[in-house]
């Protein structure tokens, strides 16, 4: 069945997808936080619905508005996100992270406004990395588990690199250098790296984007099925 053309091969699946930043707060007026416009994780949340899936996207602050038949559910912090991920997880047939997960939040944060005077050091712990935890621990057969990543320098090694350590099925790596392109951008390009192919996705708009990756989803969750 279609519905305006586009294939409802979705039906009956449970998409997570995650999208934007996390905030990490120094003290009530300040945060360390990712540059992410949430654009790819909403085209994604959007093009998954159009499919047929039921969509819980799990968003970091954006100035976006979700898809109305999308669950949303609004974060801030890393851990926040992560408790919302592991919270969801066992439904999910597939799993898209695109969010820009802040590595490292503050291991002090001030009740107080942090007055300004001269240098300043600020302790700083990493945040749980939510996608490997995922990938050590799939909860239903067939589940397929997709990071994204954005590189400024050699990026299809690093992108096999983070394939390989945290678990996933694919990795979708964004060349960030490339002008014009990625963060707040309506635009694309990437490489989508799995365990047996490389993928190369020319410039396209996210939401065209959004389109190949669930077709690469739909065609893992076949081949692990079957
Ligand atoms: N990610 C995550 N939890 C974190 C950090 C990253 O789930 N604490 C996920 C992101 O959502 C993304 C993927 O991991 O899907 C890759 O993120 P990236 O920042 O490229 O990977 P890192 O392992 O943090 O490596 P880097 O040192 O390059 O930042
Ligand atoms: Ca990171």
């Amino acid at each position: 069945i279609a519905i305006l053309g586009i294939s409802q091969d979705m039906v009956g699946e449970t998409v997570l997808v995650t999208a934007g930043p996390t905030y990490e707060p120094i003290d009530p007026v300040r945060f360390l936080g990712n540059r992410s416009s949430g654009k790819m994780g909403y085209a994604i949340a959007e093009a998954a619905i159009r499919r047929g899936a039921r969509v819980v996207l799990i968003t970091g602050p954006t100035a976006l508005k979700p898809p109305s038949a999308a669950e949303v559910v609004p974060v801030e912090t890393a851990e926040q996100m992560r408790n919302a991920v592991m919270a969801h997880f066992p439904d999910a047939d597939v799993v898209i992270k695109t969010a820009a997960v802040a590595d490292y939040t503050a291991k002090h944060r001030s009740d107080q406004k942090i007055k300004r005077k001269g240098e300043m050091m600020l302790d700083l712990v990493p945040t749980t990395d939510i996608l490997a935890e995922l990938g050590q621990r799939r909860v239903k057969p067939a589940q397929v588990i997709i990071g994204f990543a954005a590189e400024t320098q050699d990026g299809v090694s690093n992108a096999r690199e983070k394939l390989r350590k945290k678990g996933v099925d694919a990795i979708v790596m964004n060349d960030v250098s490339r002008v014009g392109l990625g963060f707040s951008s309506d635009r694309n390009a990437a490489t989508i790296v799995t365990a047996s192919e490389e993928i190369e996705i020319p410039e396209m708009t996210k939401l065209e984007m959004a389109q190949r990756v669930l077709d690469l989803a739909v065609k893992l969750r076949a081949s692990i099925r079957s």
